[in-house]
């Protein structure tokens, strides 16, 4: 059966500057909801991206002396890296320097202009540019940008107008008859008071500066930097380009925006759409603002928090757990280095971490390592299962309806409970009176089977967790192939299946020695070894001799040990165009669940060779010294691509 389509952005953020904490959030969101749909079994195309041109980048690179190409390509690289980093799944990134979204910026701006729907005038207001936001003398707020507060300055030049006015009667029509187009409902009520207080035709193209889409057949002036940004969605989707894609995925499915851009998305945006006579968006979701410690995080403030720092401190499944779990979608929210190691210690570490221990530990110490088959239920026992089973209901959904917290807060209820029954139920009492085998045999595969359950709803949340709990519970099957369904039935988890050895997952963190190291002077420098590699003796080669080795991207799918060999591990790897199994001795390096969603470099026409029986039809790359072994890795490259 074909897979239903399903689409959802991020905004395409500003490359000037690094992102903060608050863009990590809405990416964060985003990914969740992309990777719930996955599981759920669509097939989702997911979108994030940079919003490149404007006054607001030309002039930050002027104050660089650089050009504004190679101010955004450095920043852009940041942003790409973090959201490997966060573990961000999308399929695609844009940038509005592409030449993909240039060709779709002027042929829609030509298509409008042509219609009548963009004419010159002249233009005379006021500009916010760090917000890149026209507006008229009425609108100011004391003299000053009524979005950010800032000083806004005059501008006076020739423009291009869009004739919004001419549909916003349409638009009206639009939002009341589609009530699930705003979400949520309070933002919806903001935007219909906004249009029903009258739309002003929108100045859509600059002048006094050049960093922008040249208008078509008006080249002294470029697009202003929100008409251009806001198509970047179509682009993706294929517009002009790629009718088949644009057939599928368009309309989009959620535009997820912060609060402070949704009249953008939901005024200006379809009524370029409108004008194009394309489809609208079903849903544009306006988030909350993430605060520090109750305050707007600023550059002035110097309470700008970097995501990086904490993945590197904490993880990222921690940091992407507590900003799904903390804060309520569409409402704002606190950051605070305390709730945020309250959460790891409570809710992780403790009530999650102590469940597969405990769990582990008992099947481990009681019954040899392996869930064996359960015998009759009690209760307690149906209970525990009732609760199971409809807290994957329930949790679809809240994730239906966006209620991300809500949908956490369900798994968490059944894992307390979970812990409960352990309690109830006594195990280590069972254990001793070997009549009760049955009962704790009983026990024991309910633990194992809702951990299970556990692993597969927190994967949109925790995608590094999720697969960690997989392979301790011992299940052989790959978790990247598991969906939603199979957290629905209960009793799929095969009775037979030993168990690892309890890893801890999410160590406690103790707040004073955490205190302790983030002080600068107490943290020791690290002395970097540098070692001197002599100059092999290696035979000249030339560039043909290089170039018959076929070098590729190539994304690790599944991983694992090769039984009776402990150097050996078996990787299942994509080349985009097909997928293939190499066998690589990096088992004492690597454990597999490491490997997996590795983009690593391979050599894919080495003569194939069969190791302890399986047929290895590639090597992958690697730097190694002394006994020290790191993969040559990739992994901003799409799988397939040429390494040269
Ligand atoms: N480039 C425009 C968006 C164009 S979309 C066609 C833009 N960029 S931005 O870099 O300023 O990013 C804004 C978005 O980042 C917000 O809408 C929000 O999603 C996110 N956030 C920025 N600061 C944030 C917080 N403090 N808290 C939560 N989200 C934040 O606007």
């Amino acid at each position: 059966m074909e897979k239903k389509p399903f689409y959802i952005t991020t905004p395409i953020y500003y490359p000037s500057d690094k992102l903060h904490i608050g863009h990590a959030y809405c990416t964060t969101i985003a990914d969740s909801v992309a990777r719930f749909k996955r599981l759920a079994g669509y097939d989702v195309f997911f979108l994030t991206g940079s919003d490149e041109h404007g006054q607001k980048i030309q002039r930050k690179a002027q104050e660089n002396k650089v050009t504004p190409i190679e101010y955004v390509d450095k920043i852009v690289d940041s942003f790409k890296h973090l959201w490997v980093k966060l573990n961000i799944s999308n399929d695609d990134f844009i940038r509005t320097t592409e030449t993909r979204h240039r060709e779709v910026v002027q042929a829609i701006f030509q298509k409008i202009h042509d219609q009548g729907d963009i004419y010159k005038a002249s233009y005379e207001g006021w500009y916010c540019t760090p917000c890149e936001t026209f507006w008229i003398e009425r609108q100011l707020n004391d003299g000053k940008c009524p979005d950010c507060g800032r000083p806004v300055e005059v501008v006076q030049e020739e423009s291009y107008f869009f004739r919004m006015s001419k549909y916003q009667d349409r638009l009206l029509k639009y939002i009341e008859e589609n009530p699930d187009f705003i979400q949520p409902a309070s933002r919806r009520n903001e935007m219909i008071n906004f249009i029903k207080g009258g739309l002003e035709d929108l100045c859509v193209s600059r002048t006094t500066f050049d960093w922008g889409i040249p208008v078509p057949f008006d080249t002294k002036h470029v697009v202003y930097v929100w008409f251009d940004a806001l198509t970047n969605y179509i682009t993706a989707a294929g517009y002009l380009h790629d009718r088949d894609k644009l057939a599928k995925y368009w309309p989009a499915d959620i535009h997820l925006v912060g609060k402070e851009i949704v009249r953008f998305h939901t005024i200006i945006w379809p009524i370029i759409l409108m004008a194009l006579e394309v489809e609208l968006p079903k849903m544009v979701y306006g988030h909350g603002w993430l605060v520090v410690e109750g305050d707007k995080m600023s550059k002035s403030k110097g309470n700008v928090i970097e995501p990086l720092q904490l993945i590197e401190e904490f993880g990222s499944d921690a940091i992407r757990y507590f900003l799904l779990r903390e804060i309520t979608l569409g409402m704002d929210g606190n950051f605070s280095r305390d709730a945020l190691i309250n959460r790891i210690n409570a809710d992780l570490a403790n009530d999650l971490g102590n469940l597969l221990h405990r769990t582990l530990n008992m099947i481990g110490r009681f019954n040899n390592s392996i869930i064996e088959q359960p015998g009759e239920t009690d209760t307690v026992d149906d209970e525990l299962i009732k609760l199971a089973q409809n807290t994957t209901a329930e949790y679809e959904r809240l994730m239906e309806a966006m209620d991300i917290n809500a949908a956490i807060k369900q798994v968490w209820t059944l894992i307390s409970r979970t812990n409960k029954y352990i309690d109830e139920t006594a195990p280590w009492a069972l254990a001793k009176d070997p009549a009760q085998k049955s009962r704790l045999n009983t026990v024991m595969y309910n633990l194992a089977e809702t951990l299970r359950i556990v692993s597969i709803l927190i994967s949109p949340f925790m995608p590094s967790t999720a697969p960690k709990i997989w392979q301790q519970l011992g299940i052989k099957s790959d978790f990247a192939t598991v969906c939603l369904d199979d957290a629905q039935g209960w009793g799929r988890l095969a009775a037979g299946t030993v168990v690892a050895k309890p890893e801890p997952i999410f160590p406690r963190i103790e707040e004073k020695e955490q205190a302790e190291e983030t002080k600068p002077a107490a943290k020791p420098e690290k002395k970097q070894e540098v070692k001197v590699v002599e100059n092999p003796a290696t035979p000249e080669i030339t560039i043909d001799d290089f170039a018959k080795m076929d070098l590729r991207v190539a994304k690790v799918l599944a991983a694992e040990k090769v039984k009776g060999a402990d150097k050996l591990l078996t990787l299942t790897v994509d080349l985009g165009t097909e997928q293939r199994t190499i066998v690589s001795g990096i088992a004492k390096h690597y454990t597999p669940e490491e490997l997996v969603g590795k983009n690593v470099v391979m050599i894919i026409n080495l003569k194939p060779a069969k190791i302890r029986g399986i047929e290895s039809r590639g090597m992958v790359l690697a730097a190694s010294c002394d006994d020290k072994l790191t993969l040559v890795t990739a992994p901003e490259m799409p799988a397939g691509s040429k390494v040269k």
